[in-house]
């Protein structure tokens, strides 16, 4: 099942056999940005049959759909390898069919779900029930991340081997450590006969048992904080163990400074560790939670406040300092991070609107924000936008082991056609997720995604 023609989306065209895959599409008078091949100029891409034809091209073959790109940039569909779709078990906070909406409307073309569903991604029956509803539902490519622990109780390896055959791409206890040393010994372990990583999200559980970062926002909001040893911790331990066994340690949303760091020199000593950071941890910081509305290391206009306490702000790892926003972008710059990721966390009211900041449950929407708010970055001067096109199309794709996030000639053609220029203001309803969880509502972004291709089909467009 695995593979990127395999476990994944509905194909309309097979509603009327070959209709939409045969189309030939024309994108014209676009700035093409593909990393993978070194490209970045005007030009036009031609579609045929669900593949990239050409690249550059100045053949406009007669009777081909044409979509015009002018004043676009035209780039491989974008790729997470880091979100929540909640299926099954939490449909009422997002569904295949509402979060690969959502991971359209963004410019993503290939998610990766994480297992913490009830049931959990813990068995082949599990997984195999999900790809009905990924055939049934998705728009995008969907590839699922198995659990490492039987439940992600991390009492009992989940049959890695199994899992992996029936299609998953990874394997992670997201939204736990896996306190259990030894397991995650034996995760890396079959990490390495299966080329696929062990996805860690890293947090001590007797350390992080506060609801925001610990420091002085939390002190002076009398909030229980997280410090940042917490995840430091963890990080530490998962580098020996992968040091030790050799296995594949990819670190996921890597929020401090420190933790980058540790990361970075891990890497010059060869330990095999790929690591993702998220947009939210590169622009806002734990003032946030007192309801500051500033872009750090951009020069975005400040939203208006926010209410003190927004359970919208809270997230897992924690907003931290402005330091360590920095620190993480520095880290960015120098090549410690192998990809952006979002973690799209929807929740729906309830567990987020509902209660007490305390009880809040952690997590911010993202798949349709990410774009804009790495654009915020390049506009600012600190990346390029080759970089970020990169860190979200072919970085991600090598993670996969699939030949996807390129407009090499021959590859399906996914796409994410976007107007770097164009505003819009973030509102439950200009976003197409089921849960508008971010603190960003209200806010006005630049940077929209106006088509997104899946195999030649148009599967966003706005
Ligand atoms: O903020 C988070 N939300 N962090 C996690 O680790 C889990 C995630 C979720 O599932 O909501
Ligand atoms: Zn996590
Ligand atoms: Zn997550």
């Amino acid at each position: 099942m695995a593979g990127p023609g395999g476990f994944f989306l509905r194909s309309r065209a097979g509603e009327e056999p070959g209709s939409t895959m045969s189309e030939t599409i024309l994108i014209t008078g676009g700035r093409i940005i593909d990393p993978a091949n070194g490209i970045d100029g005007p030009g036009d891409v031609l579609i045929r049959n669900g593949k990239i034809a050409a690249v550059g091209v100045s053949e406009h073959p007669d009777g081909a759909v044409r979509i015009d790109a002018t004043g676009l940039i035209v780039c491989p569909g974008l790729i997470d390898l880091h979100v929540h779709l909640r299926t099954p078990g939490f449909e009422q906070k997002e569904t295949i069919a509402t979060g690969t909406a959502a991971a359209a409307a963004g410019g993503f073309t290939a998610v990766c779900c994480m297992p913490n569903t009830r049931p959990a991604l813990d068995s082949v029956e599990t997984l195999n029930l999900l790809a009905e509803t990924i055939a049934a539902e998705a728009s995008v490519r969907v590839f699922p991340i198995a659990a490492i622990s039987m439940g992600r109780k991390s009492e009992e390896a989940v049959d890695f081997d199994a899992l992996a055959a029936a299609g998953a791409i990874g394997f992670s206890d997201d939204g736990d450590s896996t306190r259990d040393s030894k397991l995650m010994r034996a995760a890396l372990d079959a990490s390495k006969r299966l080329d696929r990583p062990v996805m860690v999200h890293c947090e001590d559980w007797t350390l992080a048992d506060g609801a925001m970062n610990e420091g002085d926002v939390s002190r002076s909001l009398g909030i229980k904080g997280i410090p940042a040893e917490a995840e430091e911790i963890i990080i530490a331990r998962d580098l020996l163990l992968s040091a030790m066994t050799g296995g594949w340690l990819h670190v996921c949303h890597v929020s401090t400074a420190r933790g980058a760091e540790m990361i970075r020199l891990a890497k010059e000593r060869g330990v095999r560790v790929t690591a993702e950071v998220m947009p939210h941890h590169l622009v806002m910081t734990d003032a946030w939670v007192a309801g500051e509305r500033t872009m750090h290391n951009t020069n975005e206009p400040a939203g208006a406040p926010g209410a003190p306490k927004d359970p919208n702000t809270k997230v897992n790892p924690p907003l931290r300092p402005e330091s360590d926003t920095k620190g993480l972008l520095t880290e960015l710059q120098r090549g410690t991070f192998d990809i952006v990721a979002t973690d799209h966390a929807p929740h729906a009211e309830p567990e987020k609107g509902g209660s007490s900041f305390e009880k809040a449950a952690m997590g911010m929407s993202g798949l349709e924000l990410a774009l804009p708010t790495m654009l915020a970055l390049v506009r600012a001067g600190h990346l390029s936008l080759n970089d970020v096109i990169r860190w979200l199309t072919i970085e991600p794709a090598k993670l996969l082991r699939m030949p996807l996030g390129t407009l090499t000639p021959g590859a399906d053609a996914d796409l994410c056609i976007f107007d770097p220029e164009a505003t819009w203001t973030v509102t439950p309803e200009t976003l197409r997720t089921k849960s508008p969880n971010t603190p960003l509502l209200g806010m006005t972004l630049q940077g929209r995604v106006r088509y997104t291709l899946v195999q030649g089909e148009v599967r966003f467009n706005g």
